[in-house]
């Protein structure tokens, strides 16, 4: 519908208008409002927001035509004004089209030239409106890859503060325990009790900063066997202080003996995130009981993961565009969740999608079940312990930081292990020319001679070594040190890391070198 705003002073026009666009008007195809001079126009101007056309007459008392016209030019609303002048006053009209007049008619009026000049008027304004539309969007988006940007910058800071955290958590948690095992021994066990509490509550540090880290890594798509149920708990680890501390009820019904799937751990880590995220943002504003539902099941050659929650949902009309790059409904909002994950589904050779239904949104991720030949599963459990081994075992701990150091010889004690430890590259080199080891265990980043100039040395000069060698690292986020570690094919231990993963790498590395 365009509404058009007529001034004359001329009392007859309007009913000749509404009389000769009556059927338009009830069609609502046109709209009409009449002003009787200058002044009154740009008060109606001020008011509706909707005025496409302006049909003003140029002699009118107060203010005239061409006043109006200079002050129309200046409203930010996209309107366009047609003059209606004497028949043959060539002044006025050359001076209205010159101060951006778009038409102008004379009079008499005649209808048939004015139908046509509005609906010629009506595709230009459309035009111009689309046209501001475009910017407005595109300002918007620019807007939206600031703030991305912001975010980008944000989130690996954020990273490294985790990162940086690595060593100090390990130190406490070890602490923990070796406290814990020592009441236990001194029956003590109130202070065993107490030394539990923080060891679990540094596990859940721990925990926290490798689920943040993983999502901080850029790197090549790395395709594993997952278990569907390590995914949505690691990425409900994550979020799960928020999700709490906002009253939402969580649901997850994810069983444990589901087939593998295939994909990128860290990738599908941060579109569980994202979905987990737009939930718990979606029932921030929704009054009690706030449920968030996460489950999975296995189809015949895929697993699909689904997250539910019982907010709002998602309006009929917006179904189409939220998967859009930039599409946000939020203040703060970037948009690109959503558009990021479906590329990941996508990437994995799999799908995301937003089920039909009322009421609450629900996401379903389908990806890839990993082959019946696929190697077991990255994150499943090791192999159950062997007893530590009667004959006393070697092993070499090399890092710069000797707390660090010192708690890695306590845990390898545990599994038998006698060990020597270095705290520079080169004081390893030393030990390892004169030495034989049973394991040995070298953090990456050190100010000498770093983990990967020792494997080079040793390759080279006590190559039989190489297979007894696992990398300690905190360096999670470096691409430089995920492909030395790729190539090396050596097993990682990250830090911080708990008693658990020390008593698996010993497990591996047994296995490698026996
Ligand atoms: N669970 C949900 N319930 C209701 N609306 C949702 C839900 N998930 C997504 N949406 C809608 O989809 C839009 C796009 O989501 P997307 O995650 O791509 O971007 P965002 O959450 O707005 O911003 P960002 O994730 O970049 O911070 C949201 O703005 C919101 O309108
Ligand atoms: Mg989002």
């Amino acid at each position: 519908m365009t509404t058009i705003l007529v001034v004359d002073d001329e009392p007859d026009l309007e009913a000749l208008i509404l009389q000769r666009f009556r059927r338009r008007i009830r069609a609502r195809e046109l709209a009409f409002l009449f002003a009787r001079d200058g002044i009154e126009a740009l008060d109606f101007v001020a008011h509706h927001a909707d005025i496409g056309l302006v049909l003003a007459d140029i002699n009118m008392p107060r203010m005239d035509g061409l006043t109006l016209l200079g002050e129309l030019q200046k409203t930010v609303e996209p309107l366009a004004t047609v003059v209606i002048s004497a028949y043959g006053d060539m002044g006025n009209i050359r001076t209205a089209m010159n101060r951006g007049a778009f038409d102008f008619l004379t009079k008499p009026i005649d209808f048939a030239d004015l139908e046509t000049t509005i609906a010629k008027t009506q595709r230009h304004v459309a035009a111009l409106r689309e046209a501001r539309a475009a910017a407005a969007e595109l300002q918007h988006q620019r807007e939206a890859l600031l703030q991305a940007e912001k975010m980008a910058t944000f989130g690996s800071l954020l990273a490294g503060v985790a990162h940086e955290l690595n060593n100090p958590l390990s130190i406490v948690l070890a602490g923990a325990l070796m406290l814990e095992e020592e009441a236990a021994e001194i029956s003590a066990p109130g202070l065993a009790r107490s030394a539990e509490r923080i060891r679990v509550a540094a596990e859940r540090c721990a925990r926290i900063v490798r689920s943040f880290l993983a999502m901080a890594r850029q790197q090549e798509v790395q395709r594993r066997p997952i278990v569907a149920a390590v995914l949505v708990d690691g990425a409900l680890e994550l979020l799960a202080y928020g999700l709490r501390s906002d009253g939402i009820e969580v649901t997850r019904d994810v069983p444990a003996d589901l087939p593998p799937l295939l994909g990128d751990a860290d990738q599908l880590h941060q579109v569980l995130a994202n979905l987990i995220t737009n939930a718990k943002q979606a029932l921030e504003h929704q009054p009690g009981p706030r449920h968030l539902r996460i489950a999975a099941r296995a189809g015949y050659d895929a697993v699909e993961i689904s997250v539910a929650d019982n907010g709002p949902g998602i309006a009929a009309e917006l179904r189409g565009r939220i998967f859009d790059p930039f599409f946000t409904t939020k203040p703060v909002g970037t948009g690109i969740g959503l558009a990021v994950s479906r590329r990941i589904a996508d990437a994995h050779g799999g799908s995301l999608t937003l089920a039909e239904g009322d009421g609450g949104a629900r996401f379903i991720l389908r990806l890839p079940r990993a082959g019946l030949d696929a190697a077991a599963p990255a994150m499943a459990d090791p192999p159950p312990d062997a007893a530590p081994p009667a004959v006393p075992r070697t092993a070499l701990v090399i890092d710069d930081e000797a707390e660090l150091a010192g708690v890695l010889v306590r845990m390898l004690a545990v599994h038998g292990f006698r060990c020597d430890f270095a705290v520079t590259g080169r004081e390893a080199r030393d030990l390892l020319s004169r030495s034989e080891y049973d394991a040995i265990l070298c953090d990456l980043r050190m100010p000498d001679m770093d983990g990967q100039a020792l494997y080079c040395w040793l390759e080279r000069q006590r190559p039989h070594l190489c297979r007894r060698t696992a990398f300690v690292t905190g360096d999670a986020l470096s691409r430089v040190a995920a492909e030395f570690l790729a190539r090396s094919g050596r097993p990682v231990l990250e830090k911080p890391f708990l008693p658990e993963e020390v008593r698996r790498l010993v497990a591996t590395l047994d296995a490698d070198s026996g």
